[in-house]
């Protein structure tokens, strides 16, 4: 069977960008910049996306254009041995999916109330005590399914599937075509209001003030470096799924290039965004920005609600912000989806239809464990294993895979054979170098200080089943299925 292609190269661009800007890039990259040191939270980020972003969206690109697969039987046809490594990053998009998609169904609830504002003045407790009715739940004591979480994650998933279905072209790339220029107009026109609130520069310097001393925190670093791999989504069978759809004819370089700063840009534009509405909250209210700030999930869900109350005309400004949000995360959703049903397709030849199917229903039925009143804590959870351990590892042993046991300076005369400009011995230098060192050492540190410190408070039984437990059922089931293909 042929394999579908990409209708133009602006479509797969759009797609490429699509997936890349996600939830990642408006509410988790603004939080990390602030309390990463600010402005000088800068340098360990453009310096990750130099070393590290760049260079692995070429390869990764690279990689996927070459063998014409997705991540398992990419790896495969490199060598029968790196299958594994394949599968355990279509397991880590596959568990991302299903939390993922409960943060999209959080955005879509808001985005209906957003026209009356009806979260009320109090949106911390209205977000954790009557949204998602937490109690004194843990990630393995879930409570029951709640229906009004429940069916706009449905929604979500109807949507993501209606894509896939589709497939390449007309499913994902349509999709993208309309998703993402929607998404940079509604957020030209969020930024081309908030930046001229009162108070809005003040926001802003909050955010660019540097604070250097944290350039030096290993912590730091970490989530540098962890930030770039989720916000390109390379790493987790993705990138490799959508380039394996290229058309011969494709320019690698530029185009790995453009999807990298597009999406990076996009991140400091919804930093500016989110700081500009912060810096008016806090001088509405006269306080400091320090106190009205709010982390992770609580940026999103209970400081930007409070914000959009003070906010002129908040039944248009409202809508927009969780519109966007909610089209951000579609996009992205699509694409971790189609890493897991493009290996699928691969793997046991199933028809597009039949593998979307499956693959939707399944994670539909799974990710109710997330729309339970405990679902938050166990979404915290996993997601921690899964950025922080799970996937820096996957894209370290990438790195060593491609940098040390195959030819890496193939894949650069590659791709620069095919390309417009040509990439130098750089390129090797960060894949084999400096990016593995520096990942070694913050992979090292992360697993340390979690297996010493805990993570968020957790029991250790908690930890032990849904973080390291899971982490370590995904490798195992990569690698029989890696041992039986070579058998079969
Ligand atoms: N790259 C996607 C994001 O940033 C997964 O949300």
């Amino acid at each position: 069977m042929k394999r579908e292609q990409w209708g133009s190269r602006a479509g797969f661009i759009l797609a490429a960008v699509g997936s890349a800007i996600g939830l990642g890039n408006i509410w988790r990259f603004p939080y990390m910049a602030y309390e990463n040191g600010g402005g000088a939270f800068f340098i360990p980020y453009l310096f990750a996306m130099l070393t590290a972003g760049i260079p692995f969206m070429i390869m990764e690109f690279g990689m996927g254009h070459k063998y014409r697969g997705s991540a398992p039987k990419t790896l495969s046809k490199i060598n029968a041995k790196y299958e594994w490594l394949g599968w355990f990053q279509v397991m880590i998009a596959a568990v991302i999916a299903v939390y993922y998609v409960a943060v999209i169904g959080w955005a879509i609830s808001y985005l209906s109330m957003s026209f009356t504002q009806s979260w009320g003045t109090d949106t911390n407790a209205y977000f954790f005590n009557e949204y998602l009715q937490l109690g004194d739940n843990s990630p393995t004591k879930l409570g029951s399914i709640q229906w009004h979480i429940a069916i706009p994650m449905v929604i979500a998933w109807a949507i993501t599937f209606v894509a896939i279905f589709g497939g390449v072209k007309a499913g994902i790339e349509r999709a993208s075509k309309i998703m993402m220029p929607l998404l940079f107009i509604m957020v030209l026109a969020l930024i081309g209001r908030m930046v001229f609130l009162p108070g809005a520069l003040d926001g802003l310097n909050y955010l660019f003030q540097p604070d250097f001393s944290k350039t030096m925190d290993p912590k730091v670093w970490s989530a540098a470096y962890g930030q770039i791999f989720f916000t390109l989504s390379v790493g987790f069978a993705i990138m490799l799924a959508y380039s394996s759809y290229l058309p011969e004819k494709s320019d690698i370089n530029n185009n790995a290039v453009m999807t990298v700063l597009i999406n990076c840009g996009f991140s400091i534009v919804a930093g500016i965004l989110i700081f500009s509405i912060l810096g008016y909250m806090a001088q509405e209210q006269g306080k400091e920005l320090t106190e009205v700030v709010s982390a992770g999930v609580g940026l999103a869900f209970v400081t930007i609600p409070a914000a959009i109350n003070l906010l002129p005309a908040p039944y248009i400004l409202g809508p927009l912000f969780f519109f966007a949000l909610v089209v951000a995360g579609l996009s992205s959703h699509i694409s971790i989806l189609e890493a897991v049903t493009s290996a699928l397709i691969d793997k046991l030849n199933w028809s597009r239809k039949k593998a979307a199917s499956i693959v939707c229903g399944i994670g539909l039925v799974i990710s109710m464990a997330f729309a339970t009143n405990g679902g938050l804590l166990l979404l915290d959870l996993v997601d921690y294993f899964m950025n922080n351990i799970a996937l820096l590892a996957s894209c370290l042993i990438e790195l060593l895979i491609m940098g040390w046991l195959v030819k890496i300076s193939d894949i650069r005369s590659y791709v620069n054979k095919i390309s417009e400009f040509s990439i130098g011995v750089w390129f090797e230098i960060c894949i084999r170098f400096v990016s593995p060192v520096l990942l070694a050492i913050i992979i090292g540190t992360n697993i340390v200080n979690t297996v010493n410190d805990g993570y968020g408070g957790y029991a250790t039984s908690d930890l032990l089943m849904l973080g390291w437990g899971l982490v370590a059922a995904m490798l195992f089931v990569g690698i029989i299925i890696n041992k039986s293909s070579k058998e079969a």
